[in-house]
């Protein structure tokens, strides 16, 4: 098979990594892809939001399935496009996209749905919101409806600081019209993880739990970015994967299925473990980025069959292998200045040494090829991940990775896990 995979991230290298290992995969190509993709496969540096040029390409290299990474090419509906011409695409249509596109899609399912999620009010103009900010008591969340590259979302501790975040998203329009729409809500307090459940339109198989650092610095200081490291498995209390299997992930497949939505892809429900049980933060229609970073090097399974399994709506037929007793992690090294503006193009050393280190994999983020050397493209670089025979291991592996690789201004937590 021919595979064809959309993105540039962490996540897209890990991916590759995971295919290409598969016996079934023979052309590995990667759009618009890094300096670590194009060590597993062959880049190709289109505009993947010109689904012509997405389909023009698959003809040309006769792809058997594209594989979609980023959740704002999903809601560009690439998906749609590619199968209106017969090529298949793993990631849910716009429509079945919309549970991450639109907060206030996502709410108004859960609230229909009862599934327990944080209280949350609606509003269209700013002066209403900020009237009903004078009625709540902080921390309170202040969240733009649409695609903010992980930045929509603001944690505010008092009326100043919401009434900001209010005037940031609805009358400056930072986000353009993803701040057209907010939704105020409470603050839920607990320990944040990530699930991630293959979907086949009505089945849904269960990834291990994992778990993401989301602010900047250690101890959860600093502003959110797109996640700083994860690990997996995450231990949780026994039961609880189920029930979120049951209460959260299988209704809303139901529900999206009967609304001529049928989510087929990846269905990534954020959730806060908090004293009353599992809660919904928000739902992703795609792989976590860092997340699969970690999941891909404990998954057993091809992930062909897999992938195959969800577009033809046999999970329940599939038997999807974790490695056992193994945990992985990684570590997200990013640039000086993350996840504010950084500088691009620095020369970035010891990848290879770092590489030699016992069950490290150096995943490639924003990272380019010149003149055979690697430089720096972007705010997350590189992600290194490690597995072991338990968390620990896995970690001390990571991290005397981390310190062979330099680059100019690399920082990374030194608490993930
Ligand atoms: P979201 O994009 O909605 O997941 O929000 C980004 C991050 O903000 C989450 O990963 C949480 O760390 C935090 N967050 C979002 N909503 C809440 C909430 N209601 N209470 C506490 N933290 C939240
Ligand atoms: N790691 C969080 C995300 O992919 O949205």
């Amino acid at each position: 098979m021919n595979i064809l995979i959309i993105g540039s991230g962490g996540r897209e290298h890990a991916l590759a990594w995971k295919l290409k290992q598969s016996p079934k995969v023979g052309g590995l190509f990667i759009s618009p892809g890094n300096a670590g993709t194009a060590q597993v496969g062959k880049n190709v540096n289109l505009n993947i939001f010109d689904h012509q040029t997405i389909i023009n390409l698959s003809r040309e290299k006769n792809i058997d399935m594209v594989v979609i990474g980023p959740d704002d090419a999903l809601a560009s509906g690439l998906t749609d496009s590619l199968q209106s011409v017969g090529i298949n695409a793993f990631g849910p249509t716009k429509k079945a996209a919309e549970v991450e596109w639109s907060k206030s899609f996502a709410k108004d399912l859960m609230k229909r749905l009862n599934i327990p999620t944080a209280q949350s009010e609606e509003f269209t103009q700013a002066e209403s919101a900020k009237e009903y900010l004078k009625t709540q008591t902080y921390p309170l969340v202040i969240k733009a409806d649409g695609l903010a590259l992980g930045k929509g979302v603001v944690i505010a501790n008092s009326y100043d600081e919401a009434s900001a975040a209010i005037d940031q998203m609805m009358t400056k329009k930072t986000f353009s019209s993803a701040g057209d729409t907010i939704i105020i809500e409470e603050f839920l307090i607990g320990e944040e993880i990530s699930t991630h459940a293959f979907c086949d339109g009505e089945n849904a198989v269960m990834f291990p739990v994992s778990q993401d650092h989301k602010r900047i610095f250690d101890n959860d200081q600093g502003p959110n970015t797109g996640g700083m490291g994860t690990v997996a498995p995450f231990p949780v209390a026994d039961g609880t994967l189920d029930l979120i299997k049951q209460k959260v992930v299988l209704p809303i497949l139901k529900e999206l299925k009967k609304t001529g939505r049928e989510f087929k892809g990846v269905l990534f429900p954020g959730i806060m473990l908090t004293k009353d049980g599992p809660k919904v933060l928000e739902f992703n229609a795609r792989f976590g980025d860092p997340e699969t970073q970690s999941y891909m090097r404990i998954l057993k399974t091809d992930l062909v069959d897999i992938l195959l399994a969800c577009l033809n709506g046999e999970l329940n037929k599939t038997t999807i292998e974790w490695a056992e007793n193994k945990s992985a992690c990684c570590v997200v090294l990013a640039s000086k200045g993350y996840p504010g503006n950084y500088p691009k193009g620095l020369p970035i050393e010891g990848i290879d040494m770092a590489e030699k280190t016992d069950g490290v994999v150096v995943f490639h983020a924003g990272t380019k090829e010149v003149e055979n050397t690697i430089i720096t493209n972007g705010g997350r670089v590189l992600g290194v991940s490690a597995t072991g025979d338990n968390l620990f291991e896995a970690l001390k592996k990571a991290y005397a990775a981390i310190d062979l690789i330099n680059f100019n201004g690399k920082q990374f937590r030194n608490d993930i896990g």
